[in-house]
């Protein structure tokens, strides 16, 4: 034994503090790669930014503390992937900051929610779950759909995601207060809406009350979930994980 190996051996202190600095290079030297190497980041056909309204949703599920009670992310196991459909990709919440992935599952899992029910059922079971599941615990939201939705700073919110790295454009933050109105108007020209946000939902989602509520947004928002990714489109080779 060399007699500076020694001086280290007899020493704990230095012993530690040199461990340290060498499972720190070996650390920085695994991972830092992965920064720069693109096939980290894995991407899937379909995914988009979330439209204007469907962000202000999102805001209000985060606001109420959704996540307490739901999970947004389907495992890969048989009786999850059966339950509730194609379990979840790292791909489907690229958008999502912060994730909303979950560890509680009171209620059921939503990350495949969209398009399972109808709209007003969404408002109705918002409003009061026990009308439509008499056996529900959860909370209702009545309030939703009678508050006036703020969205005078949508753009905001757009923009504060693209500096994070949403694909926001220039284009998408400008017309972000139009996008989210013509979303919850049928009778408006969508054309601009479809090009920027592909498979959007288009409609007047609480339809009791004429002015945009915070329902709206919410509802907006839970329809879209899990919809974007068309997983019989997809090759295995796309599904790499
Ligand atoms: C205290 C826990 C709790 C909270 C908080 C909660 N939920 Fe639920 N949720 C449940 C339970 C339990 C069910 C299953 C019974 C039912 O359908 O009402 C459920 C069901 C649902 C369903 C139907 C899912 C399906 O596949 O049938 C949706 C959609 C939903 N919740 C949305 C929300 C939203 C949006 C919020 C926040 C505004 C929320 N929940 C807050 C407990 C909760």
């Amino acid at each position: 034994m060399s007699i500076r190996h020694e001086v280290i051996e007899k020493n704990v202190v230095l012993l530690a503090i040199l461990t340290l600095v060498t499972i720190s290079i070996g650390g920085l030297v695994q991972i830092i790669p992965l920064f720069a190497v693109e096939s980290t980041i894995e991407r899937v056909r379909g995914m988009r930014p979330y439209t204007p309204l469907e962000l202000m949703g999102r805001n209000i599920y985060i606001r109420e503390g959704c996540y307490t009670c739901h999970s947004q992310q389907v495992r890969p196991f048989k009786d999850e992937v059966e339950r509730y459909g194609h379990y979840s990709l790292a791909a489907e919440s690229i958008y999502d900051r912060p994730f909303q992935w979950g560890s509680k599952r009171t209620g059921p899992d939503l990350a495949r929610v969209g398009g399972k029910y109808s709209t007003d059922w969404h408002v109705a079971h918002l409003v009061d779950p026990r009308a439509v599941v008499p056996e529900s615990i959860m909370p209702g939201y009545r309030f939703l759909a009678t508050r006036a939705l703020k969205y005078d700073d949508v753009d905001q919110h757009l923009k504060a995601l693209s500096l994070v790295g949403v694909p926001y454009s220039d284009e998408m933050i400008a017309n972000a207060k139009a996008d989210l109105e013509a979303q919850a108007d049928p009778d408006a020209d969508g054309s601009g809406l479809a090009k920027r946000y592909p498979k959007t939902v288009v409609g007047k989602f609480n339809a009791e009350v004429r002015d945009l509520t915070e329902m709206d947004a919410l509802v907006a928002y839970l329809q879209m979930l899990g919809t974007l990714v068309r997983f019989i489109d997809l090759t295995p080779a796309d599904l790499r994980q």
